[in-house]
């Protein structure tokens, strides 16, 4: 059985947590009142802001080695709505640095909390990495959990992703949209 570690509880932590959930994973959560709780998860998902996962990381480099780690984050000031990660790279780019001996994919970062929260508004969650086996066993809990998912290639395309969930995030936040939409090739 897949076993799911989500570091944090909040919007997306618990959407995820319950997509997992309903594929017939097993989910735990960590959170910042249960730092120093242990990764038993094969997957796991940092569902934190962007700015933790330094502390994170460095509390569990030993446990995440061999994971599969899912990077969800965004990585904006959001005082600024500047990228905090080099211009030519990504959040999942520096997390995978920093993790040498883990497997990073990039995922659910594209997709609104709310979204993920109920199944039938048709969200289709992105996905990016190098590893194709991680790639596929995340791919399988997602759709496990009556999502859809596509692979859109390479960890480097995480930039794409964080750029595309930048633009939604300021269209969102300006009130024109209440998120994009990806429509399966006919
Ligand atoms: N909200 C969205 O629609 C959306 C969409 C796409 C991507 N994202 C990304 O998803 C991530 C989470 O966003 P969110 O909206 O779910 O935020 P949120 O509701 O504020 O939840 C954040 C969670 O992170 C936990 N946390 C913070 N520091 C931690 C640490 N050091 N160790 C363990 N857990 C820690 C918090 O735990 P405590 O409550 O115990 O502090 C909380 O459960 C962000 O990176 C965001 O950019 C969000």
């Amino acid at each position: 059985m897949t076993s799911v570690t989500v570091f944090g509880s909040g919007k997306m932590g618990s959407a995820i947590g319950s997509i997992f959930t309903a594929g017939g994973a097993t989910v735990d959560h960590i959170t910042s009142s249960t730092p120093d709780a242990t990764v038993t998860g094969d997957i796991v998902v940092f569902a934190v802001p962007y700015g933790a996962i330094g502390d994170i990381v460095a509390k569990h480099r030993d446990q995440l080695a061999g994971k599969i780690v899912v990077d969800i984050t965004n990585p904006i000031d959001f005082s600024t709505f500047t990228f905090v990660v080099p211009a030519d790279g990504s959040g999942a780019n520096e997390i995978a640095k920093l993790l040498p001996a883990s497997t990073v994919v990039k995922g659910f970062n594209t997709t609104f909390a709310q979204t993920l929260a109920d199944p039938s508004r048709g969200a289709v969650v992105l996905i990016a990495g190098d590893n194709a086996d991680a790639k596929a066993t995340v791919l399988a809990a997602i759709q496990a959990g009556g999502f859809a998912a596509v692979d859109t290639g390479a960890l480097a395309a995480a930039r794409e992703l964080e750029g595309f969930a930048k633009l939604q995030i300021q269209l969102a936040m300006g009130g024109k949209i209440g998120g994009f939409a990806v429509i399966p090739a006919a």
